[in-house]
This record gives C-alpha cells, sequence and structure tokens, in this order.
C-alpha cells in the first residue's frame, strides 16, 4: 500500500496561482502518463469499495477529472457509471444545484433519469478542496431518493476542511495535502 501511495503521490504536481493568484493547483493528469501509477490508484479504490461497500450499485463521477477515474473504477467493479457535469451540457430533462468553489461559482447539473430510487451510490472525483462540489453531487443524488454511501478522492486538501462538510457522509482520499 505505502508502495502504491508514494507512486501516486510523485505523479501529483503543484502549480502555484492557478487558476487564480493565490490558489495552489494539483495537477493530477501525469497519473494518467504512467500505467502503473493509474493502476496503483484503480488498485487502492477498488480494495476500499470492495471491503467498505458490497453493496454499491452505481458510481457517479464528477465533472471533469471525476470522468477519468469513475468508468475505470466502475468496470472494475462490475457496476454502472453516471455523470454529474456542470449546467448546459445534458440533454432532456435534468436536475441541478447551485454550489461555490474555492474560486468560482458552478451549478452542477444531473439528467433525470441517471440514478434509480433507493439505489446505493458512490460519488467519485479527483480533488476535494472546500467541498462544495461534492456537497451538490450528494444532494442531487438525494433529490432523486438514492443513497449516497460516501465520497471517494485521489487528493484531499485538509486545510480546506472539505470532508467536515460533508458529514456524515464518509470520504476516502488516497493522498491528503
Ligand atoms: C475542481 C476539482 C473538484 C472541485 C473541488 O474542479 O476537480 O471537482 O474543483 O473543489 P471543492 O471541493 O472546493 O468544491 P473544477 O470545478 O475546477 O472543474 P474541472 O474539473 O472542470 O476543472
Amino acid at each position: 500500500m505505502e508502495e502504491k501511495l508514494d507512486l501516486i503521490s510523485k505523479c501529483i504536481r503543484t502549480f502555484p496561482d492557478f487558476p487564480t493568484k493565490g490558489i495552489p493547483f494539483k495537477d493530477i493528469f501525469p497519473i494518467l502518463k504512467d500505467p502503473k501509477a493509474l493502476t496503483a490508484v484503480m488498485d487502492l479504490f477498488e480494495e476500499h469499495v470492495r471491503n467498505s461497500y458490497p453493496q454499491l450499485d452505481l458510481i457517479v463521477g464528477l465533472d471533469a477529472r471525476g470522468f477519468l477515474f469513475g468508468p475505470l473504477l466502475a468496470q472494475r467493479l462490475g457496476v454502472g457509471f453516471a455523470p454529474i457535469r456542470k449546467k448546459g451540457k445534458l440533454p432532456g430533462p435534468t436536475l441541478s444545484v447551485a454550489y461555490s468553489l474555492e474560486y468560482a461559482q458552478a451549478e452542477a447539473e444531473m439528467q433525470e433519469d441517471a440514478v434509480s430510487e433507493g439505489q446505493k451510490i458512490l460519488i467519485i472525483d479527483d480533488l476535494l478542496a472546500t467541498g462544495g462540489t461534492l456537497c451538490a453531487a450528494c444532494e442531487l443524488i438525494r433529490q432523486q431518493k438514492a443513497e449516497v454511501l460516501g465520497c471517494l478522492v485521489l487528493v484531499e486538501l485538509k486545510d480546506l476542511h472539505g470532508s467536515d462538510k460533508l458529514k456524515p457522509t464518509p470520504v476516502f482520499s488516497l493522498i491528503q495535502y
């Protein structure tokens, strides 16, 4: 496990002042250039989910970098994947929830038939900062009377206390700063 975490953390780069001054941006894309690091991410997520959530029905991923890891994990686990996107990108009837980011305002949107009543769901994204995005995602899923079992992220920025904002929903993160 330590070896895998080490492999992953070596692939995460920090860019100061991006996209705006004062934001230390965590770039996770080098993980995708390194098949061993990507496999390590998937192994650790898969192990955690198999051990903790055998009742899982569906993985929901967040726009945009949750889409990189969500479908891979869903396929490994033999469950489906559904997206939550930024407003205006999804066709057909949708539900939306407004939220605040570290550096912007946004609106999360989901197709009305993306999840079914009673489904047990895990949400995945690349990074947890303030928790605004994941909170909006939880609200969208609960509006459809489905159950959020927990959230999975590669990176958690501890100083921003996003996991407190999400309580009592559990958050599993691979790398913490
Ligand atoms: C980033 C990141 C998370 C979110 C976390 O995405 O990928 O989705 O911010 O921030 P929060 O915990 O403060 O809500 P962003 O909205 O920048 O969109 P992108 O993935 O399209 O770049």
